[in-house]
């Protein structure tokens, strides 16, 4: 047996031996990703010999079909399948559909996103597959961008710590790897433009982005994707500062990097860096990707580059190896086990996802009206988004991708509003009247109206819909749409009380709701259960957890809004806009009331290497047993550069039992106050720093941290 095919051997013996058997032909085939769609018999007939290194957006059967095309190649050398599972295997029409990672993380649950990750990986197993495009570890500091959906939103340590959970969750059981992306501020784009230029500095990079991907190479993260965008001018695909000096070097990552799709070819077409593919497949290999998504010209650019001394075979070797050694670690040679098939949208997947969705729910507002009485005769769910799976959905799922089925008929159970709605209160005594689309009206709204008015309760779910989020794009106005003003308003016109549900892919300007209802639920994009989960809060079967994870602002044109800001000299706010957001990051409510007190460090003046311990004492005043997310925030007083006036250092979510009283303790390593110097190095300066603990950034208690 060859020695690479021998599973005693450790994984760098094994790449060691198959490496020193390929031909430069067959190592860089390893280099080259191909998408499933759009692959013809000429592709296979060109890379069947030579073993391409991974296919994407193929599916269960697919893989087989792929596999069987590509004939027994010389070295026998597996393909890595790629897809993108960004909320569980989404893109498998049946499979567990999570709520998107902005509503997950408004949970501030590390251990559920864990097991979000854990059950995602064997769903993406089971169906073949290998490799998970997730988790997007972009920070959504300009709600204009299309894909704020897809991150853990806008804080960095919030996106770091959920970052590093569901990487552990994805890889624990060795079935599949995951995928930091975009690799680096691709959220943070002038104007909020998705795919376009960051014009940051390197020292910002570090303050702001890199962090979550730190702590992503040190969860063991076995590949990480490279933006479109680019850095102050420089795409970072042709990064070498951003992807080998830092990522590599720097931060110690040993897994593979793979381009975002057509990244190579955009060097030309797009950001026109490059006269053509060669010129980009050179600039690619040398900024130091391993893998590129399509481009299939970047195979025959790169072997001729190869042959001309232009890259030199080392540099290959170090892509191939990092590849190599992850299918090992994949056990792709050895017939790596799957889980069963079975275990697609399985019973213990579904449980998980329904308390994920429950914890992700954050109650905004509730003028008293919430729990709704067991007893209330009838029910008016009223609005375009209170029977939409689609909506509900958000992007990544079989609606979307890998290509576009708008009339796709989900094979999975899910709960739209109504649907939970019904099941918790019974369908007899909901009445349902959709009032208006998200664009465009009709005469549906007077339906709506009179249904309200015979009601004794009214549930208005509203928020934005699929194609107002995603890839391309952005939007200029956040603002509610005129059809959902006008259903609002003229419900709100009824006297009654209006309990609003929002199902949207990223924060609206929502001050009309906060004048105008009761209530205000945000589920974001809840996934199979996130339309019972807002029914049960409805019904106070549970009691509400969830806290913003981003900001709300009054106006479209309030950017940024995000919580973390320098303090304003000039007042920081405009002329005609009230001071502050609709909503800000932390706020959620719960049917307790959490008090806080005994605020105590465990040491008040500290050296720089120290860990520190912030304790305090919660007691839950309410009826309802809960679960609350002590957040720990600082304030550097004095600092060489300018620092925010409160910065998340740490959170904790603890469940308390009614009129219990817990102390909750959180670790504060000293290192973590660093700034990072205009020279890019990190310092923590000596000097006073304000301790904030407390529910959000409004109600906390302070003390004051002296650093010698
Ligand atoms: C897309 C996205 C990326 C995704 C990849 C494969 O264009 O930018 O997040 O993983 O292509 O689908």
């Amino acid at each position: 047996m060859e020695k690479y095919l021998d599973k005693t051997l450790t994984i760098d013996e094994r790449t060691d031996d198959l490496l020193s058997r390929m031909t430069i032909e067959e190592k860089v085939g390893q280099m080259l990703q191909l998408s499933y769609n759009g692959l013809n018999p000429l592709d296979y007939a060109r890379f069947k010999k030579l073993g391409i290194g991974s296919f994407f957006h193929a599916l269960g059967g697919e893989i087989d079909d792929i596999l069987k095309k590509t004939e027994k190649t010389r070295l026998r050398i597996p393909p890595i399948f790629g897809i993108d599972a960004i909320h569980g295997h989404a893109l498998h029409n049946g499979a567990t559909v999570f709520p998107s990672q902005l509503a997950m993380s408004c949970s501030f649950n590390r251990d559920l996103i864990f097991e979000m990750g854990r059950a995602t990986a064997k769903e993406v197993a089971a169906d073949g597959l290998d490799w998970t495009f997730s988790p997007v570890l972009c920070i959504a500091r300009d709600l204009r961008w299309g894909r704020v959906n897809e991150t853990f939103g806008e804080d960095s340590y919030v996106v770091g710590e959920l970052g590093e959970a569901i990487i552990k969750g994805y890889e624990c059981d060795g079935y599949i790897i995951a995928c930091a992306k975009h690799y680096i501020a691709y959220g943070e784009a002038t104007g909020g433009r998705d795919a376009y230029d960051s014009p940051i500095t390197e020292r910002k990079v570090r303050e702001v982005f890199l962090e979550p991907f730190r702590k992503a190479v040190d969860a063991g993260c076995g590949s990480i994707m490279t933006a479109y965008g680019s850095i102050d001018a420089l795409p970072l695909t042709a990064n070498k500062h951003m992807l080998t000096d830092i990522l590599k070097d720097e931060l110690g990552f040993e897994g593979f990097v793979v381009t975002d799709y057509e990244n190579v070819k955009s060097l030309v077409k797009k950001q026109h860096v490059a006269a053509d593919i060669k010129e980009a497949s050179e600039m690619t290999v040398e900024a130091g990707n391993d893998m590129s998504m399509n481009t299939h010209k970047f195979y025959t650019s790169v072997l001729e580059l190869v042959k001309k001394g232009k890259i030199s075979e080392e540099r290959i070797n170090d892509s191939v190896r990092r590849i190599l050694r992850i299918k090992f670690r994949l056990g792709l040679f050895d017939g790596k086990e799957r889980p069963p098939k079975s275990v697609i949208s399985c019973n213990e997947h579904r449980a998980l996802n329904h308390e994920i969705a429950q914890e992700s729910t954050v109650l905004l507002k509730n003028d008293g009206v919430l729990p709704l009485k067991q007893n209330i005769k009838k029910i008016a769910v009223v609005g375009p988004n209170a029977d939409s799976i689609r909506a509900q959905y958000g992007d990544w799922t079989f609606f979307s991708h890998p290509l576009p089925s708008p009339i796709a008929k989900p094979k999975g159970t899910y709960y739209t509003v109504l649907g939970g709605m019904k099941k918790v209160f019974g369908a007899d005594k909901i009445v349902f009247e959709k009032g208006c689309d998200i664009f465009g009206h009709g005469s549906g709204i007077g339906k709506a109206v009179e249904a309200a008015k015979n009601a004794d309760a009214v549930v208005c779910v509203i928020g934005d819909v699929l194609h107002l989020n995603g890839e391309y794009r952005d939007r200029a106005n956040i603002e509610l749409t005129k059809s959902q003003i006008e259903l609002v308003e003229r419900l709100a016109e009824t006297g009654k009380k209006i309990i609003a549900v929002l199902v949207n892919g990223k924060p609206l300007c929502i001050n009309l709701l906060k004048e105008k209802c009761a209530a205000i639920i945000e589920t974001f994009n809840g996934g199979d259960f996130g339309g019972l989960a807002a029914a049960e809060l409805i019904a106070g079967e549970f009691n509400p957890s969830g806290k913003l994870s981003i900001s709300f602002p009054q106006s479209s044109s309030q950017m940024p809004c995000y919580y973390n800001q320098f303090d304003g000299w000039h007042g920081g706010q405009y002329v005609d806009l009230k001071k502050g957001n609709t909503y800000t990051f932390g706020d959620g409510l719960s049917f307790s009331e959490f008090a806080y007190s005994k605020l105590k460090l465990s040491k008040t003046t500290a050296n720089k290497n120290d860990v520190i311990e912030v304790s305090v004492n919660v007691k839950n005043k309410g009826k309802m047993d809960g679960k609350e997310t002590v957040m720990l925030f600082v304030n550097d007083v004095v600092s060489s550069i300018l620092t925010p006036q409160m910065e998340l250092k740490g959170f904790e979510k603890v469940f308390i039992r009614a009129g219990e009283t817990k102390t909750v303790t959180l670790q504060l390593k000293i290192s973590d106050l660093a700034i990072v110097k205009p020279d890019c190095t990190y310092e923590v300066e000596s000097g006073d720093f304000e301790i904030m603990v407390g529910r959000n950034t409004k109600e906390n208690l302070k003390a004051v941290l002296k650093v010698k």
